[in-house]
């Protein structure tokens, strides 16, 4: 018999992170808080329940073409068409197995092994893993908390070089909760033109903005170079369906459509119906997720008022950055005492790029009340570790 030969290298060396640690180990300690989970808590509205289920009795239980069901797709182009006040086609919309499908397909379609693209630090980790799995190259460029976690194009700039073929951003963010202004969009497109390159914008946090407005990567015009990533998962409590979408450069449609074949062949019709349901619904569903979002925003702003632990108010998203820096420690000891000291579950904010390990992020997707004690929780530990940090300094 041959010895068993080496599995995928590719596959072994993919960069993981660390939340699944945190929440193995969040599962074992009682009354923990969890301030982990980047998904909202709500259901499903029942609208989108009903019709989907009447669909599936009504026989809509095979597959669907590869870019998702005609009339979805008509939906999501006509929603797109009405928010950024130009025609767009339906045919440049590929329905996907949740945004991060869309993801995947967007950056197959365009990076080639060897490649470069640019990702936020702090960002969504899935951007690095897809690009290890396309054998291109992440490079970070920076969103330092001075510049309200927002991009420098001058940075984004000096990081392009001969293998750069795309710049991913993502407003409002994740793990950051900034959302990008109406200039620096208009900026990055400009650049992306410029360069000819492409953009690759993460817009699934659209719904969820508390401060000024989202402004899409699609409202300038320049539909050659852009793809939008959005979807239900978080507008409509819609994460276990996995369902998104992808507007894409007309030229790329097709490919980014034929990318499902090998990996999903397409999403799940059930879920596509859901989808339907979700877009011709009363939109208030979405409206009201959103003040609920902001009401527990506040909360934890009103929790850290006076502190240095929140670099800024977030606008968007359902997250917050917490400065852990004057507690010392990096940012997953300090995730794994807060859990085991304070039984508070929080991210380590190394997941999302070397340059985030002092902070920790904290989502707001839990009732108000378990928020307030949460957080009350960890602004004590923080404050307990801090005062022990200075005393130990004073001794020294
Ligand atoms: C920034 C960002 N993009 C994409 C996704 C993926 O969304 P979906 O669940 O629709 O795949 C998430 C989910 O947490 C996210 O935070």
């Amino acid at each position: 018999m041959g010895s068993l030969r080496a599995p995928s290298r590719r596959a072994g060396s993919m960069p993981r992170s660390a939340i699944r640690e945190i929440m193995a180990l969040a599962a074992t300690i009682p009354d923990v808080i969890h301030l982990e989970v980047g998904e909202p808590d709500a259901a499903t509205p029942l609208p989108i329940i009903d019709h989907a289920f009447a669909a599936v009795r009504g026989g809509a239980t095979k597959y669907a073409p590869n870019a998702g069901l005609k009339r979805l797709r008509e939906l999501v182009a006509k929603r797109c068409a009405a928010r950024w006040d130009k025609p767009v086609g339906a045919d440049r919309v590929v329905i996907t197995t949740g945004a991060i499908g869309g993801l995947f397909s967007s950056m197959f379609a365009v990076l080639d092994p060897g490649d470069e693209v640019l990702v936020p630090d702090p960002g969504w980790p899935n951007y690095e893993a897809i690009a290890h799995l396309a054998s291109a190259k992440a490079v970070r460029y920076q969103m330092p908390a001075k510049h309200g976690f927002l991009p420098d194009v001058a940075e984004l700039r000096s990081l392009i070089t001969d293998r750069t073929k795309a710049i991913l951003i993502n407003t409002p963010g994740n793990p950051t909760g900034a959302v990008f202004p109406r200039a620096l969009m208009e900026a990055i497109v400009e650049l992306v033109r410029e360069n000819g390159l492409y953009l690759i914008s993460d817009e699934i946090y659209e719904d969820i903005v508390f401060d000024g407005s989202h402004v899409s990567a699609a409202e300038f015009g320049a539909d050659d170079h852009v793809f939008i990533v959005s979807g239900f998962s978080k507008s409509y409590a819609m994460t276990g369906w996995r369902l998104g979408w992808l507007i894409c450069p007309p030229a790329l449609a097709a490919t980014a459509a034929s990318l499902q074949e090998p990996t999903t062949s397409c999403a799940s019709t059930p879920s596509q119906m859901a989808g339907e349901g979700a877009l011709i619904c009363d939109q208030k569903v979405v409206l009201d997720f959103r003040k609920t979002f902001q009401r527990r925003r506040d909360i934890v702003v009103n929790a850290f008022a006076g502190t240095s632990y929140l670099p800024i108010v977030p606008a968007g998203a359902f997250y917050a950055l917490v400065d852990i820096s004057a507690a010392g420690a990096n940012s997953f000891d300090t995730a794994k005492a807060a859990l085991l000291e304070a039984a508070v579950a929080v991210v380590p904010g190394s997941t999302f790029g070397p340059a985030s390990d002092r902070y920790i992020r904290i989502a707001y997707t839990i009732d108000d009340e378990r928020l307030a004690e949460g957080v009350r929780r960890l602004r004590a530990f923080l404050d307990a570790r801090s005062n022990a940090k200075v005393k130990e300094a004073a001794r020294t």
